[in-house]
């Protein structure tokens, strides 16, 4: 029998058996849903190396409308962070995962007012470069009123007036094989919130499958492809 290669986990204390571990009882602590690797349009594992560097990739997790960004960030994520949500509850951001420890995972909801990426138009999305009323390079950025957040560092604000980091998507690496499986969330949520007020939206667009949990696979596909207007600003 082969003995399993360790496997990292992104953002959290989460042992490879899917254990948390590591946070204090007032923390935030991590909130675990069911798997899904990474998958792209053909059903073939994505490789976190494989992944272009500055490009935005999409995926939904951990409910069937919910999107989230999938970046490699070029460079080694920052790790050690410390973070809090809106509602005061500190996490420990953990860093990225691949070779490079350079890929990361956030909920592309807004924590300010809950933009985000639909298939009509996307008012938030990573920016590599400085332009026009984002003034700083490598954040993601909402054009609905301007909240940056850092993709290198927990998606912690930069400016802007989200009250609190995006919340980070957990993934599991393997490092024999380089795939990834999103396993979970850390950080401030805001699922309740947008399913609260999309509900008339997400009804007409998912039917009653818009909580539905995504598991097993989740397909990731560049922004480009999954939304038809991006708004820059
Ligand atoms: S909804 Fe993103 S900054 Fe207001």
């Amino acid at each position: 029998m082969e003995r399993r290669e360790f496997i990292r986990v992104c953002a959290t204390g989460i042992a490879a058996t899917g254990v948390p571990s590591g946070f204090a009882a007032q923390d935030a602590a991590p909130a675990l849903y069911a798997r899904a690797k990474l998958v792209d349009a053909q059903g073939r594992p994505l490789r976190a190396s494989a992944i272009p560097a500055n490009k935005n990739f999409v995926f939904l997790y951990p409910f069937a409308s919910t999107p989230c960004f999938l970046l490699n960030l070029g460079k080694r994520a920052k790790a050690g962070s410390v973070l809090k949500t809106a509602a005061n509850q500190s996490y420990e951001w953990k860093g990225g995962v691949g070779p490079a420890g350079s890929v990361v995972a956030y909920s592309a909801i807004c924590a300010h007012q809950l933009a985000y990426p639909t298939r009509q138009i996307s008012f938030i999305s990573y920016r590599a470069q400085a332009g026009g009323a984002n003034k700083l390079g490598q954040v993601i950025h909402c054009c609905a009123e301007h909240s940056q957040y850092d993709p290198s560092d927990g998606a912690r604000v930069m400016a802007g007036p989200a009250p609190q980091p995006l919340a980070a998507i957990l993934l599991e690496h393997d490092a024999r094989t380089d795939e990834m499986t999103a396993v979970g969330t850390l950080g401030g949520e805001m699922f309740n919130q947008f399913f609260a007020k999309y509900e008339f939206k997400l009804s007409l667009e998912h039917g009653g499958a818009a909580r539905q949990a995504v598991s097993g696979t989740a397909v990731v596909s560049e922004l480009e492809s999954y939304c038809r207007q991006q708004v820059r600003c």
